[in-house]
């Protein structure tokens, strides 16, 4: 059912007209999201309806520089980069190598940087491929509610530092992560995704996505102006 897949992420083809890199990429996520569930955060890449609420909330045809967290085999990158300046940088960080090599393969792009590596240390991946100055937005689709505390402070903290005054931080986290979620530190609980951005940005608005598996908010967020 087209529906269906749509929600799943797997765009609104029918298997015989999907292509061979959507379905490769597409299985591959899977694979891991099953294997490695703590890690990806969902078993299947994030659906139509939410990439778009994502790309649309970080407005990428007005900024330079976008810093992308927790890519996947990127299902937002295509996106993002279709709607980017001709000369607009974006750079990837991807933990998992065989989904940073998938992004790699199925992404040919002169503007794309991907990085193999984790989004606590956001400036020194960037700095050692050569930029050094800030970028207009961060762009995270990590699971935060599954990520160890420490690690997480670490990745806001370092997202806060890159981002430019005027900046936008962009963010999902799924609606049953608010009541229900665990970490390896925190055990069961429940994850307040507004509070956590409003306590490293500032001012937070978002919006429902509920035509995502699972349902899901869109946050964005943007760095106090320091006096
Ligand atoms: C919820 S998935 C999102 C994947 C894809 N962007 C999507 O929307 O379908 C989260 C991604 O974050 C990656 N990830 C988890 N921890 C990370 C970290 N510390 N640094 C970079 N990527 C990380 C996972 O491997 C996974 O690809």
């Amino acid at each position: 059912m087209h529906g269906e897949r749509e929600v799943l992420g797997y765009h609104a083809l029918p298997m015989s007209r999907a292509s061979r890199t959507d379905r490769r990429s597409f299985f591959t996520f899977v694979k891991k999201g099953i294997t490695d569930f703590h890690q990806t955060a969902s078993i299947v890449p994030s659906g139509r309806f939410l990439v778009n609420a994502m790309v649309d909330a970080a407005e990428p045809e007005r900024a330079r520089t976008i810093v992308e967290l927790g890519p996947g085999t990127g299902p937002m990158t295509g996106p993002l980069l279709a709607r980017m300046k001709k000369d607009a940088k974006l750079f990837t960080i991807e933990i998992d190598e065989p989904l940073h090599n998938e992004l790699v393969r199925s992404h040919d792009d002169p503007r794309l940087t991907a990085i193999l590596g984790s989004a606590e240390h956001i400036e020194e991946l960037l700095a050692e491929r050569g930029h050094t100055g800030k970028v207009d937005v961060v762009f995270s689709s990590l699971g935060m509610s599954l990520i160890p505390s420490t690690i997480r402070q670490r990745i806001l903290e370092s997202a806060a530092r890159v981002l430019a005054p005027g900046g936008t931080y962009v963010q999902f986290g799924y609606f049953h992560t608010r009541y229900v979620t665990w970490t390896k530190d925190e055990g069961l609980k429940g994850f307040d995704y507004r509070g956590t951005l409003e306590k490293h940005f500032g001012r937070v608005t978002r919006q429902p996505v509920p035509a995502n598996f699972p349902p899901a908010w869109v946050y964005r967020a943007h760095p106090r102006t320091r006096a």
